[in-house]
């Protein structure tokens, strides 16, 4: 191959593709992807299809199957997959009030096991050995894609060139020029980006200085907080067992309530993270995500989960959230420990009903009320107030058996 050295180091996977008959390409539309699409004709002499996924970002379905078929392809499947991303991929997340260390929301993690599956699925139907995909040999999202495959389709052959050919960005576009293949962006693209209504990821260049701030082009899908309005905005939440239904009053499927959710609290600058991110392949990274709706949805989940579960439920909830947003991030979406994990977090959820509400100001959300009718809270136990219902009386005692042992082993320690 003349344009593309392949990697030499390393093994090959028993699940790599040599000489694949038909070929299906994860295609975006972008750089990447679109030099794959001529790479992988001419390069293997395949059989060429294209799946492109639709899970809300902003892209032109139609214009991306059309230069797919332009540059080649046989058939080029585009898959509006929107509703089941948020019914079946975005609800876990909210009820699993998923934060990978603390701070993101999973976006891309999340979507990745949808787009293996979709293109299982297709590879089946279609009679095609090979998937195809445009990750490098340094991110996640490698992992995410193969496993899912893998798990679904074990004699499934895969092909990762960009990954396994070395393929660098101006090697790719002195291709692209060569092979006619049209580049959008004729600058060199600032970021590497994934983006989908649960949110956007950039990294890369002027981020790769972990110091410096995140410059303003950055940001596509939030406001900076020192230019969001002056004046907050309340946003009122309705959940029913742990799934968000309803937006200010208004009755919204999922995936229109998030979309519409994005564009409220991202003008309001929030939802923007910037972080120090340990990927699955060893690697530290700056990440810099906005993901607006997730972040406000987390924070109302959260606070109406605690007022639905005892002390005990919502210890231990915190570490099965903790272990589930751990394996998604990992790429085990098909696990059987996250079957099990589901089970428990679902069974959890059905009390998360009620409203919350969240202030929106120069990029804080805070939660300013909630109610549930499974609240555990009761107005007349809690009440400073006379005529309380606690019985005060019953506390002392048991502080006496509560610091039982505490008592007992300062007592040894003073007696040494
Ligand atoms: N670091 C994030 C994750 O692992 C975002 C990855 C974004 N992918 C990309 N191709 N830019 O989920």
């Amino acid at each position: 191959m003349e344009w593309f050295e392949k990697t030499k180091e390393g093994n090959s996977a028993s699940y790599e593709a040599d000489s694949p008959e038909k070929v299906l390409l994860l295609y975006s539309g972008g750089l990447d992807t679109s030099v794959l699409l001529k790479f992988i004709q001419e390069g293997y002499d395949a059989e060429l299809f294209t799946l492109t996924v639709d899970l809300g970002q902003s892209i032109n379905l139609e214009k991306i199957r059309a230069k797919a078929l332009a540059l080649g392809a046989k058939k080029a499947f585009v898959a509006d997959a929107k509703k089941e991303f948020a019914e079946q991929h975005i609800s876990k997340a909210v009820k699993a009030n998923a934060l990978y260390q603390g701070k993101y929301p999973l976006s891309t993690a999340i979507g990745r096991p949808l787009i293996a599956k979709l293109a299982v699925e297709i590879a089946k139907k279609e009679g095609i050995d090979t998937i195809a995909h445009g990750c490098t040999g340094k991110g996640n999202d490698q992992v995410r894609i193969e496993a899912g495959i893998i798990s679904l389709a074990p004699k499934m052959k895969i092909l990762a060139p960009v990954r396994d050919w070395n393929m660098a960005r101006n090697k790719e576009l002195e291709y692209a020029k060569a092979k006619g293949i049209p580049v959008a962006e004729t600058k060199a693209k600032p970021y590497s980006t994934d983006e989908n209504m649960w949110g956007k990821s950039s990294e890369c260049g002027a981020l790769e200085d972990t110091f410096t701030e995140p410059p303003e082009n950055v940001f596509g899908f939030c406001t900076l907080p020192e230019k969001a309005p002056d004046k907050p905005e309340i946003v009122e939440i309705g959940f029913a067992e742990g799934i968000p239904v309803s937006l200010n009053g208004k009755e919204l499927p999922l995936q229109e309530l998030v979309m519409e959710l994005n564009g409220i609290a991202g003008k309001h600058g929030v939802g923007i993270i910037d972080h120090m991110e340990d990927r699955v392949v060893g690697l530290k990274s700056r990440e810099v995500y906005e993901c607006p709706a997730a972040t406000v949805i987390i924070e109302a989940h959260k606070d109406l989960e605690k007022m639905a579960s005892t002390v005990h439920e919502n210890q231990f909830k915190e570490i099965v959230d903790q272990k589930w947003a751990y394996l998604v991030y990992q790429g085990l979406w098909f696990d059987p420990l996250m079957d099990s994990l589901n089970a428990f977090i679902e069974a959890q959820n059905k009390k998360v009903c009620g409203a919350v509400k969240v202030k929106l100001y120069k990029g804080h959300a805070l939660v300013v009320g909630r109610k549930s009718p499974f609240a555990l809270y009761d107005k007349s136990l809690a009440t400073y107030d006379i005529g309380h219902t606690f019985n005060q009386k019953a506390s002392s005692g048991f502080i006496e058996l509560w610091s039982l042992q505490s008592k007992m082993a300062m007592q040894l320690k003073k007696v040494k």
